[in-house]
């Protein structure tokens, strides 16, 4: 059940709007539209004003609707339609900015960790920090922004696996947190939000990596995000090392897209990897793209520079806008595109050189948060709001110094508060409470078996692949 949530939805629908910023669900390596069936490609760009230091003074981009609106006017113009922010603050009130972002017609792409403590995994030694805490915080994130239709997908984790030593460490705790998530979407979440993870894109560890996080009925992700920065400056599909990208991935069951792209080694930058990204090239393996970064930080990969509040638009921004601007609206899928299939068995851990492939998952520290729920009082489930502010009363000034007047938003797409029920999807996707060497719980939720509340038995149609892999699971585990 659905039911228009704003005035000025009906509007935007009656001036002939057609889009709708419905769900988006996987299907085989793509997303797609919950509604219309359509593949989604992702057209974005990471946006974190103020980086990790801003996090760790209580910033979340996502709470501030003035601020909102003023970046969501020039995501607007920008011509995107997801953005990926790395660190929210749960308990804080997000519903006027999802909403601002859902009526421009733009997704979010949501890291659940922050740099604050019991926010994230130690990399070196993730047993220390894997703690029930960081089970509610991560959860607590899943809880809130689950409420949102514009809400793409979640990341359990950004380049956690980095170096010789991480690589040695972390990579089952990384499975474990994606089973922990998945757990709680079985039983807390209405709809199946993919759950994925952003890879530091290291050819040590590329290939194990994602076969180790994709393999197997426990833990196994719904996408794969690379962070790439080898094109840079003017070069080609071949030059860049993209070709090789493409083909080492051509293989991969799921969804792959650069969770953030953008060389700044050569100046300025020129933004043709962005042809290639949505061209028959890449398209049947790689769903688009996230540019590094919205905001001007220290580490000089901005679009635009935040000052006092008010907004400087840099040159790099509209040579972005022309670069996306000349992109298909539809990118196609090249007609011989390979359509691997799933549940994808694991290689022995022998064979996935670089990372330490252990199967044996520490036991989850989250069990109570994924039986009885996070406290809906502390993580209050996200909410579109009606009417909006489409403006924002910051100053914005082009590239070429003149200060913008009109900063209206235009409501492109219609947003709707969907029916959000109580309970989960009802069935298993992966999650589970994990071994850890001791009792193992292999039917992945902890829940009643016969618990189908929520939206679960309408999707799990789009999911051929974890219908057959609960038919595995209970085969073999239970
Ligand atoms: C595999 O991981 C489990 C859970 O963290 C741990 O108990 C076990 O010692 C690990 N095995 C190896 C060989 O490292």
């Amino acid at each position: 059940m659905r039911f228009a949530v704003a005035a000025l939805g009906a509007l935007g629908f009656l001036g002939g709007v057609a889009t709708a910023i419905n769900p988006i669900e996987l299907k085989n390596r793509h997303f797609v539209d919950s509604v219309t069936g359509k593949e989604f490609f992702i057209k974005g760009v990471d946006y974190q004003p103020g980086g990790a230091a801003s996090v760790e003074k209580g910033g979340d981009p996502l709470t501030d609707p003035d601020k909102c609106a003023r970046d969501v006017f020039l995501f607007q113009k920008l011509g995107i339609n997801t953005i990926r922010v790395y660190s929210v603050d749960p308990t804080q009130d997000h519903n006027e900015c999802m909403t601002i972002l859902a009526a421009a017609g733009i997704y979010l792409v949501l890291d659940v960790n922050t740099p604050l403590e019991h926010q994230h995994l130690n990399n070196e030694e993730p047993w220390t920090t894997y703690t029930s805490m960081y089970s509610e915080h991560i959860f607590g994130v899943m809880n809130v922004f689950s409420g949102y239709d514009n809400t793409l997908a979640f990341l359990a984790g950004n380049e956690v696996i980095f170096d010789p030593k991480s690589a040695k460490a972390s990579p089952n705790y990384v499975k474990a947190v994606v089973r922990d998530m998945k757990a709680y979407i079985t039983n807390h979440v209405h709809r199946r939000i993919p759950v994925g993870y952003s890879n530091a894109d290291d050819l040590r560890f590329r290939t194990a990596l994602a076969a180790y996080l994709e393999c197997g009925d426990t833990g196994y992700i719904d996408f794969w995000g690379v962070n790439s920065y080898q094109w840079c400056g003017k070069n080609t599909f071949e030059g860049s090392g993209y070709d090789k990208l493409v083909e080492d991935y051509k293989d991969y069951s799921l969804p792959i897209f650069f969770t953030e792209y953008g060389c700044n080694k050569v100046r300025p930058r020129i933004w043709q990897e962005v042809d290639a990204l949505y061209s028959e090239k890449m398209t049947g393996v790689f769903s688009g793209g996230l540019v590094y970064e919205f905001t001007q930080e220290p580490n000089d990969y901005g679009l635009v520079s935040i000052k006092d509040e008010n907004a400087v638009v840099l040159d790099e921004f509209d040579s972005l806008g022309d670069a996306f601007g000349k992109t298909p609206k539809e990118p196609t899928i090249p007609s011989g595109a390979s359509s691997p299939k799933r549940p994808v068995d694991c290689p022995a851990a022998s064979t996935m050189t670089g990372i330490t492939a252990n199967f044996t998952l520490p036991t989850t520290q989250g069990a109570e948060y994924i039986k009885n729920g996070v406290d809906n009082t502390k993580f209050v489930k996200g909410k579109f709001v009606t009417g909006p502010t489409l403006t924002t009363a910051h100053k914005i000034t082009d590239s070429e110094g003149n200060e913008i007047t009109d900063k209206t938003i235009k409501e492109v797409a219609t947003y709707t508060q969907s029916d959000v029920p109580e309970g989960g999807i009802g069935i298993n996707i992966g999650g589970g409470t994990g071994s850890g060497g001791e009792s193992s719980s292999g039917s992945g939720s902890d829940s009643d078996s016969d618990k189908k509340n929520g939206a679960g038995s309408v999707k799990s149609i789009t999911f051929g692949w974890s219908l057959g892999l609960i038919a595995i699971g209970f085969a073999v585990f239970l």
